[in-house]
C-alpha cells in the first residue's frame, strides 16, 4: 500500500526521501513522487518505480531541506503520472501526500467545483487538499487550523503530510487509521509509514496516534489532538537493525526470511518457553489469565496468511483448552453485525498490525465490550496499541510481500498461548504439557534441518512451474497448511491453486484431477495419516501427479507419490510449523523459475491499509 516519507532538517531532503521510498517499495506501489521546498514548491512524480522517478529528475534542481515523498498504490484513479502524489492545491501553494481513503470525497469535490475549483487528477487526495486550501482562504486561518477543520468533516482513513511554500520550516502531518512514525534526530525529523526508512538515521521514534496532528520543524515536534490540545509525544526506542531490512547476500527477501525461521521461531520462544522449568512465561496471558479461563468462546480474526494461522490455532485451542473457537475473516466479521458478548475474547492476528480490515473489526468488537488480545509482529503498530493485551511474534521486519517467517512466528506464539491456558485450566495434563513444551522447543533445530539442503525442492518446483493449476490437500492440523501452501503459490508464481481439506476432494474438486494436475498432499505422520493415504490413492487412481510433504522415513508415501519433500518427525500439534516450510520454498522456487518478482508480486501490497 502507499508509502509515505518526509524529511526536515539540515540535510538535503531529496536523497533521504528517495532512499526512504526505496525502503518502502516492499509495500507494493505503482507510482512515486516527491515535493521539495526550495525557494518555492517543486514537485516531481512518475508512474512506475522509484528508479523511474529518479531518472525523470536527472539534471533537475533538487535542493531543499524539506521534502515529502510518496509511493502510490492506486485506489481512486488508474496508476498514472497525474494521479501520483504529491498533489498541489489550486493556488499552487500547498502540496500533500496521503495514504488511505476519503470516503465522502465526492460530495466535498462537488462543493469545491461549485466554488470554482478545478481538479487535475481522479484522486480523493486532491479533493482533501483543496478542501484544506478552501477552508484556509475562507476562514483566513493558519494551515494547521484549516487542516483541523477539514479533518473533522471527512470520513475515512488517512495519513497525510502537508507542506506550504509560504512556511518552508514546517511539515504538518496527521493520521487516522493509517500508520505514521516520526524519527527524532539532532536538529532533524524523519517521517514515514513505518520505521524502515528511519532506522539508519535514528532509533528514537514517536508513533503518532489516530486523530493527532504533528507540527514538525527541524528542531521541534508538537503533537496536538483535533481539539487543538497539546499531547505529549511518547518516544520509543526501535529494537531493529539496518541489517534486518537488507537482503544480506540472499537473492530475495523472501528467501532470506524463509531461511531466518530457525532464528525467528527461537526468538519468539526465547524467554517465554522454559523447558528446564516446564514453564511458559507470557506476560500478556499471565496478566489476563482470568479472561481466558472464563471465556465461553474465543473469536480469532485475521486476513490472508494470518487467517490461516488462526485456523490452525482453532484446532490447537479446542484440543488443549476445550474452549470453543470461531475463526473469522476480519472483513466479514466487521460488516455482518456479529454477536459479541461482554467477556468474549477476541484474538487478532496480524503481521503488520496495520491491516485495515482487522483494525476496524477490532474497534467495533472493543466498543461492544470484548477483550482484545493481539498477536502481532510489528512492534508499536495500530493493532498492538488497540489491543488490551498481546504477544509479539518477534519475527523481525518482514519485507517480502509473501508472509513466511511471520506465519511461523504466529504459530509459535499461538501454540505457546494454548499450552499455557490449557495447562492452567486443567484441560491439558502435566505429562502431555511437558511433552509439548519440549516438542515446541525442538522446532528451530528441526526447521534448520529442513533448510540444510533445499535443492530437491527447487527441482520439484522447476518440474511443475509450468502447470496452470495446483490442488493442495491436508487434514486436521495440516488442512490450513494446505490453504497456506495454495495462497503462497498463487501470490508468488501466479499459478492458480486451491486448498481443501483432503476429504472434501470427493465432494467436487476431484473432477479436476487429470494427468497434468499436480496435487500437493500435506501428509505428515498424525492421527489422520491412514485417511490421507487413501486420499493419495484416489488421486493416483485418476492419474494425478502427487507431490507430498511427508515425515522423514515414510516409505508408504514415498512409494505412492511422484515427488516427496520430507520434514522431521514431530507431534501433530507442532506439525504445521514444519510442514509449511517446504511449501514456502516450493512457491518461492516456482516464482523464481518463472522469473517473477517474488518479493513484490503484481497487485499485492505488504500492508493492506485500506478496507
Ligand atoms: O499484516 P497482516 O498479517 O494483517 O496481513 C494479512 C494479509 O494481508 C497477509 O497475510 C497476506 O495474505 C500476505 N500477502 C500473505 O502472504
Amino acid at each position: 500500500m502507499c508509502g509515505i516519507v518526509g524529511y526536515i532538517g539540515h540535510r538535503n531532503a531529496y536523497p533521504v526521501v528517495i532512499k526512504g521510498l526505496k525502503r518502502l517499495e516492499y509495500r507494493g506501489y505503482d507510482s512515486a513522487g516527491v515535493a521539495l521546498l526550495n525557494g518555492g514548491l517543486k514537485v516531481h512524480k512518475k508512474k512506475g518505480k522509484v528508479a523511474d522517478l529518479e531518472e525523470a529528475t536527472l539534471g533537475k534542481n533538487l535542493d531543499g531541506n524539506v521534502g515529502i515523498g510518496h509511493t502510490r498504490w492506486a485506489t481512486h484513479g488508474e496508476p498514472s503520472d497525474r494521479n501520483s502524489h504529491p498533489h498541489v492545491s489550486n493556488n499552487g501553494e500547498l502540496a500533500m501526500i496521503h495514504n488511505g481513503i476519503i470516503e465522502n470525497y465526492a460530495s466535498i469535490k462537488q462543493e469545491l467545483i461549485n466554488n470554482g475549483y478545478q481538479f487535475h487528477s481522479d484522486t480523493d487526495t486532491e479533493v482533501l487538499l483543496n478542501f484544506i486550501e478552501d477552508i484556509k482562504i475562507n476562514n483566513q486561518c493558519t494551515l494547521e487550523e484549516a487542516l483541523r477543520i477539514a479533518l473533522r468533516r471527512i470520513v475515512g482513513a488517512y495519513c497525510i503530510l502537508l507542506i506550504d511554500q509560504n512556511d518552508p520550516e514546517t511539515i504538518i502531518a496527521a493520521r487516522k487509521g493509517s500508520p505514521l512514525v516520526i524519527g527524532i534526530g539532532k536538529g532533524e525529523h524523519f517521517l514515514a509509514s513505518d520505521a524502515s526508512p528511519i532506522i539508519e538515521y535514528t532509533k528514537e521514534v514517536v508513533y503518532v496516534n489516530d486523530y493527532e496532528i504533528a507540527i514538525v520543524k527541524a528542531d521541534e515536534l508538537i503533537l496536538k489532538n483535533l481539539g487543538n490540545e497539546k499531547q505529549t509525544p511518547f518516544i520509543t526506542k526501535l529494537d531493529m537493525e539496518l541489517a534486518h531490512i537488507e537482503k544480506g547476500g540472499y537473492d530475495h527477501f523472501m528467501l532470506k526470511e524463509i531461511f531466518e525461521q530457525p532464528q525467528t521461531i527461537y526468538d519468539c520462544l526465547r524467554g517465554r518457553l522454559l523447558p528446564e522449568h516446564d514453564e511458559i512465561v507470557m506476560r500478556g496471558i499471565d496478566n489476563h489469565i482470568d479472561s481466558f479461563l472464563k471465556a465461553s468462546r474465543i473469536v480469532m480474526v485475521g486476513c490472508g496468511t494470518s487467517w490461516h494461522a488462526a485456523l490452525i490455532a482453532e484446532y490447537i485451542f479446542e484440543e488443549l483448552c476445550r474452549i470453543p473457537v470461531e475463526v473469522e475473516y476480519a472483513s466479514e466479521f466487521r460488516y455482518r453485525n456479529p454477536v459479541i458478548n461482554e467477556g468474549d475474547v477476541i484474538i487478532a492476528i496480524s503481521q503488520s498490525g496495520e491491516t485495515a480490515d482487522t483494525l476496524v473489526a477490532l474497534e467495533s468488537a472493543k466498543e461492544k465490550g470484548a477483550f482484545i488480545f493481539g498477536v502481532v509482529n510489528a512492534v508499536g503498530s495500530s493493532i498492538a496499541r488497540l489491543s488490551h493485551a498481546g504477544a509479539y511474534t518477534h519475527a523481525g521486519p518482514e519485507i517480502g510481500v509473501a508472509s513466511t517467517k511471520a506465519f511461523t512466528g504466529q504459530l509459535a506464539a499461538l501454540t505457546m498461548m494454548a499450552l499455557k491456558i490449557g495447562y492452567k485450566k486443567g484441560t491439558l495434563n502435566q505429562e502431555r504439557y511437558t511433552q509439548l513444551v519440549r516438542e515446541l522447543y525442538a522446532v528451530p533445530e528441526k526447521v534448520k534441518e529442513i533448510l540444510t539442503d533445499t535443492s530437491h525442492i527447487k527441482k520439484i518446483a522447476e518440474k511443475y512451474a509450468s502447470a496452470s493449476d495446483f490442488l493442495f490437500l491436508g487434514r486436521g492440523y495440516n488442512f490450513p497448511v494446505a490453504l497456506e501452501g495454495a495462497l503462497k503459490l498463487k501470490e508468488i508464481s501466479y499459478i492458480h491453486a486451491e486448498g481443501y481439506p483432503a476429504a472434501e476432494m470427493k465432494h467436487g474438486p476431484i473432477a479436476l484431477v487429470e494427468e497434468t494436475l499436480p496435487v500437493v498432499f500435506v501428509a505428515t505422520h498424525d492421527s489422520y495419516y491412514e485417511k490421507i493415504v487413501s486420499n493419495v490413492q484416489e488421486i493416483k487412481a485418476r492419474k494425478g501427479k502427487v507431490i507430498a510433504v511427508a515425515t522423514e522415513g515414510d516409505q508408504q508415501i514415498s512409494h505412492m507419490a511422484d515427488d516427496v519433500m520430507f520434514v522431521p518427525a514431530c507431534d501433530e500439534i507442532i506439525a504445521p510449523l514444519l510442514s509449511v516450510i517446504p511449501l514456502q520454498l516450493l512457491s518461492y522456487y516456482a516464482g523464481v523459475a518463472k522469473e517473477l518478482d517474488v518479493d513484490k508480486p503484481r497487485n499485492l501490497a505488504k500492508s493492506v491499509t485500506v478496507e
